[in-house]
């Protein structure tokens, strides 16, 4: 088994005091722990910067939660892949459900971020996941099927390696209902899958796919010991040093057992 990832989306929270409060706590946390799993905090876009100067000296790296489609330009208001790059973040998510819907972001658009960041040397990571009317309708699979084709599957085999997909059913996203470790296990198989038939074996095994949606340090053992799950996008579990930092250890207990 590779080692684990786990990513925290913070979403639109914290103060700038707060922020810098919980990065400490997060980093005093891990110092020591000699991890294996791969840590990775997405704070607001005005906190990276106070973020990747933390990083220098801790167990995480960094990463944003969107970018602009555009390379620069007469675009108010955005930030492109390049200024994230140039304050050291190394990852950005793209495509989260909370954009598609309130930002209206299509495939289309998800894989113009896609190329861009990978233009500029950051990781990409590329959620996807039905909603519950389509999950109900069985159509959970063709639905993220189609997500991953649209926005990813333009990619030379080389560009896909350095993507990280995330598979978020839209349903346990912030509602206290997670995906049972089955269905987490059988939508990133079925992934796996889509990859292998495109990229190959080696490439659709080291590619990380990680599960999102209401994990917590609870649940985080049984999700993580998936033999598909590689880790975990979190949210509302972000917010807290000692949540989070339970989960990384979910990610460590999983990966020492096997
Ligand atoms: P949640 O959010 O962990 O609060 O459900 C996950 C996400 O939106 O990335």
């Amino acid at each position: 088994m590779k080692p684990k990832m786990v990513i925290g989306n913070w979403k639109m929270n914290k103060s700038f005091e707060e922020a810098d409060d919980l990065m400490i706590a997060i980093g005093e946390q891990l110092a020591g722990l000699r991890l294996e799993t791969g840590v990775v905090l997405c704070p607001p876009y005005l906190y990276l910067e106070l973020a990747t100067d933390l990083a220098q000296e801790a167990e995480f790296t960094v990463g944003a939660q969107n970018c602009s489609e555009l390379k620069n330009g007469a675009v108010t208001g955005e930030i492109s892949a390049e200024m994230l790059a140039h304050l050291d973040v190394e990852f950005c998510i793209v495509g989260h459900s909370e954009r598609r819907k309130f930002f209206h972001e299509s495939n289309q658009t998800i894989a113009k971020k896609t190329d861009i960041l990978l233009e500029s040397q950051l990781i990409p990571v590329v959620c996807c996941g039905e909603v519950i009317e389509e999950r109900k309708a069985g159509q959970h699979f063709e639905v993220v099927e189609k997500q991953i084709k649209e926005s990813l599957f333009h990619l030379s085999k080389e560009d896909f390696e350095s993507v990280v997909i995330a598979y978020e059913p839209v349903w346990a996203i912030g509602t206290g209902e997670t995906a049972t470790p089955e269905q987490a296990e059988e939508m990133h198989a079925f992934i796996r899958q889509l990859i292998e038939k495109k990229y190959g074996t080696e490439t659709a095994y080291a590619t990380y796919i990680l599960y999102g949606g209401s994990c917590n340090a609870q649940n985080a053992l049984e999700l993580f010991s998936q033999p598909n799950v590689d880790g975990g996008l979190i949210g509302g579990a972000s917010l807290k040093a000692e949540e989070f930092v339970g989960i990384i250890e979910a990610a460590e207990t999983v990966i020492k057992e096997n």
